[in-house]
């Protein structure tokens, strides 16, 4: 199990430490995926990264809180168990499959470093472990492919190449953010059925940030809904899409371009995110939300609302419901 507990996060704003993820709690388990959803900007990628401790290289500070890989804390781990945990038992999957490759070097160059830097192979095997991630992830002229260069390549086969690297260190756990925003739509949809089939042939515990309700339908088997560096909203995929009990959550659902009826526009949440640092105490979806009243500016626990699973940040879940 990889478990996020209690972690609050803070950015360097304007030279202060700024709170911008807070008291965030999640599980992810072998065989289940987790999709982590909300608009832009509520500290999605701030959480993904974290849980490989990537964050801190672009100044990203830990407030509080803890991140366990079966119990053990990542953070009084030694720097050379981190580093083999990082593309070993936990692999990440990035949005923009162009910068996650470096283009300097040959697809199989960056291959075969992973697959040297997580296993014991010799080079003869490593070339043939290559071969295999390749045809994994449906790239059949492999040995071709481990000629070229990242710029020479499409965006579907540079992301199934960071999907095969991923593989490369025989994770228990993938972090994908985003892992087809960059893509083509008819692209996309190849590539979810890869990590789909993927995660599923291989047990694979997995979060997946996604702005994109049908992916989260498609993929997920529990989703929590992100608002301003806080989880606003968790459950099942079924509870959530079923009965989506947060307003905001009810928002984004709205949103969705399946939601649109008879040619309709677009609905958009009027109103933007608040960044980190104009957080009040209380509830962040207030000044937007169509139920807000005074109680809503005392602070609101994620279990406010309970069911079972079902747990909602909201003092007006039974209005919001009526
Ligand atoms: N390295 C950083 N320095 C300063 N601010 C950051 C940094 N990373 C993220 N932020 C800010 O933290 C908030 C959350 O960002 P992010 O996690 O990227 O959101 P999401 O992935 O949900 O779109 C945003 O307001 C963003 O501007
Ligand atoms: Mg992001």
């Amino acid at each position: 199990m990889l478990e996020v507990r209690d972690l609050s996060l803070t950015v360097p704003l304007q030279g202060t430490a700024t709170l911008a993820v807070s008291n965030l709690s999640l599980q992810l388990q072998a065989g289940k995926v987790l999709a982590l959803v909300g608009e832009s900007g509520c500290g999605k990628s701030l959480t993904a990264q974290s849980m490989l401790r990537l964050g801190e290289y672009q100044g990203v500070g830990k407030a509080s809180g803890d991140i366990l890989l079966h119990g053990q804390s990542l953070f009084s781990m030694p720097d050379k168990q981190l580093r083999q945990v990082r593309g070993g038992s936990i692999a990440m999957i990035f949005q923009e499959p162009m910068t996650a490759l470096n283009p300097v070097f040959s697809i199989g160059s960056q291959i075969l470093e992973v697959i040297q830097l997580h296993t014991d192979l010799s080079p003869e095997q490593a070339s043939a472990r290559a071969l295999a991630l390749l045809a994994d992830v449906g790239l059949q002229e492999g040995a071709s492919l481990m000629q070229q260069y990242p710029d020479a390549l499409s965006g579907g086969m540079r992301q199934r190449i960071l999907i095969a690297m991923a593989m490369a260190g025989n994770p228990e756990f993938i972090i994908a953010d985003e892992p087809t925003t960059a893509l083509d739509v008819s692209v996309q949809k190849r590539i979810i059925g890869l990590l789909r089939t993927l995660q599923q042939d291989k047990g694979l515990g997995m979060l997946l940030v996604t702005h994109d309700f049908g992916l989260v339908a498609e993929m997920a088997d529990e989703v929590a809904v992100m608002y301003a560096g806080e989880i606003i909203e968790q459950g099942s995929v079924f509870e959530i899409f079923d009965h989506p009990a947060h307003p905001y959550t009810k928002a984004l659902m709205n949103c969705r371009p399946e939601a649109v009826t008879d040619g309709g526009a677009l609905t958009v949440i009027p109103g933007k995110v608040p960044a980190p640092g104009s957080w009040g105490q209380g509830c962040r979806f207030k000044s937007r939300c169509t139920f807000g009243t005074d109680v809503c500016d005392k602070h609101v626990a994620l279990d406010e609302w309970q069911q079972g699973s079902h747990m909602v940040r909201c003092v007006h879940v039974m209005d919001a419901k009526s």
